[in-house]
């Protein structure tokens, strides 16, 4: 009678689901607790004829201590992962650990802007390099050996070739390189960008720095003309600063166009930043430009009687300085995280 009991009460310790804390509580009470089934059978002890009591006491602390090792174990379980019911093991109204994004440089977001203008007018992206021979950052720009023009670029050489000056090897001093380099590769149309770094051997301040970015433009086709020329940075100025510009071009010099024009900007001196930046007369230059010069082409075997073309090189400092308000050129590449952090989300 009680044995049959007892195998009963095994068997429902086995079929009790146990799945959550409530569940885990109800088996407690029913099988563990002292007013649970096993408990009550020991009540019935006292009724066991003397002989068998010891044999039908062990068999019950047996089943006792099945019951109990059954919930211990569910117990440490339910510590352990929380038991899947108190609600979710990571406490979601805690404030977010701040996931620390990085921003885009400013030089790099302007750069971007410069390429993205150019390429809806057709110009594709060229690249050439920062170490280059005095041929393509000067000789074959038509800059002649020891003309004063290579003043106006205070050079850092790398290397010397006492046989051939023309082999010197030096940091290019402006993007114009890819110029050469392009044309000597490609037959005209040609229609490219070339941004890069650039070196001069300048002391460093606000305004000036040994090294810095332009984009390098050029256009070479049959009958490009100076309207070209003027229309397309008109067009880029308006792009670039999103609002009707004005632009002027100002008679200047480079060996390697003819006629050449440096390109301003009208900022006006309403404010002491535009004054400032200004110099007072309200125009700031954003770029060289001017028409290939003849020599130029033919020093790449281009026939200067059948094809014409126009080039410019702008600083992308200057365009980022217009259009962030950067003040001093020596923050772009100090790397200080205060000024960085200033172009998250633009
Ligand atoms: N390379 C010139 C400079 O760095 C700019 C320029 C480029 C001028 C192309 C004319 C044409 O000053």
């Amino acid at each position: 009678m009680l044995t049959e009991r007892v195998k009963e009460i095994y068997q429902e310790i086995e079929q009790f689901e146990v799945a959550t804390k409530e569940q885990l509580e109800q088996y407690r009470q029913r099988f563990v607790g002292r007013k649970g089934a096993v408990e009550a059978l020991f009540e019935g002890l006292k009724d066991i004829p003397k002989e068998a009591r010891r044999a039908v006491g062990q068999e019950l602390n047996a089943l006792k201590n099945f019951a109990t090792d059954r919930f211990t174990a569910i117990q440490a379980e339910f510590e352990s992962n929380d038991g899947g019911n108190a609600g979710p093991a990571i406490d979601l109204t805690l404030p977010v650990a701040s996931n620390q994004l990085g921003s885009i440089h400013p030089l790099t977001l302007a750069r971007a802007k410069i390429i993205e203008i150019f390429e809806r007018m057709g110009f594709s992206v060229a690249d050439g390099p920062e170490i280059e021979s005095d041929w393509y950052n000067f000789t074959a720009l038509n800059f002649p050996e020891n003309h004063p023009a290579r003043e106006m670029q205070d050079t850092f050489f790398v290397a010397k070739n006492a046989e051939d000056p023309t082999q010197d090897m030096l940091l290019r001093t402006h993007t114009s390189n890819v110029q050469i380099r392009m044309m000597e590769r490609q037959k005209p149309p040609i229609r490219a960008i070339m941004p890069g770094r650039v070196y001069r051997n300048e002391a460093i301040s606000a305004r000036a720095h040994c090294f810095f970015h332009q984009v390098e433009g050029l256009y070479i086709d049959k009958n490009v003309s100076f309207k070209d020329l003027k229309d397309t940075l008109y067009h880029f100025s308006k792009e670039m600063f999103d609002k009707d510009v004005k632009i002027r071009l100002r008679p200047s010099f480079f060996p390697f166009t003819e006629p050449s024009a440096e390109i301003d900007i009208w900022l006006g001196t309403d404010t002491e930043e535009t004054y400032r930046l200004s110099k007072g007369t309200g125009w700031v230059e954003i770029a060289g430009s001017g028409m290939v010069d003849p020599n130029v082409l033919a020093n790449c075997g281009i026939d200067p009687e059948e094809y014409t073309g126009f080039a410019f090189g702008m600083g992308v400092e200057r365009i980022a300085q217009l259009r962030y308000g950067v003040r001093d050129l020596r923050l772009y590449s100090e790397n200080d995280v205060r000024f960085l952090r200033q172009f998250e989300g633009v």
